[in-house]
């Protein structure tokens, strides 16, 4: 148990990431280490999953972003990438209505064109019956990559500039932001990796520029809100300083 200087209660907005992003690594390792399928991994993660959306609602983080399934993953065998698009399409069904219930919008980031036609019906379901929602916004990354985001967003820019809809003087590191998949969406302030691997695997490359970057041996399956505590703790604990010298930080009011 992580002792708790802290309970929700505790907290000013200021002390809490705003923007928690996490790359969910490990399901495979768990399942091997009870000698179960790696789907079954999969399934326990996506209880974790449910476990960390409540812990962001319940303790008033705004932005939680889930890296679910990368641009690289379509490599994996078929039976677990289609095993992997079905637990996705049942997650929905399972949980829309809670979500919705709880005033979180549900968003999408990726190359959706590239998901089988049943998973696109249920997040433009999910997409279109939470857009007004406004307590929390939950992104589960899909067929995404970093790299090919950023490649996206500069070639709508040199199509803007093409037609004359954008000058060159004014692009700049906001118009760039505004035309990535999180248009519209503060930056991560933290980026948890678990599963032991101290890498972030082509996951939000520009958006991550200045988060706190937290990794935990722990695998998904087993990251629980005590595990999530000790990340805002870790967070919580650094000062961030943004290109500056600490004298130019202010103490948190
Ligand atoms: C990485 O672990 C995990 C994935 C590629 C899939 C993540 C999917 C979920 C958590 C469940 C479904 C998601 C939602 C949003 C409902 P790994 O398989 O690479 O693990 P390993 O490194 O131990 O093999």
């Amino acid at each position: 148990m992580v002792c708790r200087l802290t309970s929700s209660k505790d907290h000013t907005p200021k002390d809490l990431p705003v923007h928690v992003a996490i790359i969910m690594d490990g399901n495979g390792r768990w399942a091997k280490e009870r000698l179960l399928p790696r789907l079954e991994g999969h399934r326990q993660g996506a209880k974790s999953v449910r476990r960390a959306v409540e812990f962001c609602r319940s303790n008033g983080i705004k932005f939680l972003t889930l890296y679910a399934f990368s641009t690289e993953n379509w490599e994996r065998p078929e039976p677990e990438v289609s095993g992997l698009m079905k637990l996705l399409s049942q997650f929905i069904d399972s949980e829309l209505e809670e979500i919705h219930r709880n005033d979180i919008r549900f968003k999408v980031i990726g190359q959706l064109q590239r998901l089988p036609k049943f998973v696109r019906q249920k997040i433009q379901t999910a997409l279109d019956k939470t857009i007004k929602n406004k307590t929390m916004t939950l992104s589960v990354a899909l067929s995404y990559g970093g790299r090919q985001e950023i490649i996206s967003a500069a070639l709508k820019i040199h199509k803007k500039l093409v037609l004359g809809d954008l000058k060159e003087e004014d692009v700049n590191g906001s118009v760039f932001s505004s035309l990535l998949d999180t248009g519209g969406m503060p930056d991560p302030d933290l980026l948890i990796r678990t599963g032991g691997e101290l890498r972030i695997s082509n996951f939000m490359l520009w958006q991550a520029a200045y988060a706190e970057l937290y990794f935990t041996d722990l695998l998904w399956p087993s990251f629980d809100e005590d595990a999530f505590w000790k990340a805002i703790e870790a967070y919580r604990s650094r000062q961030r300083r943004f290109g500056k010298i600490s004298e130019q930080i202010l103490p948190p009011a």
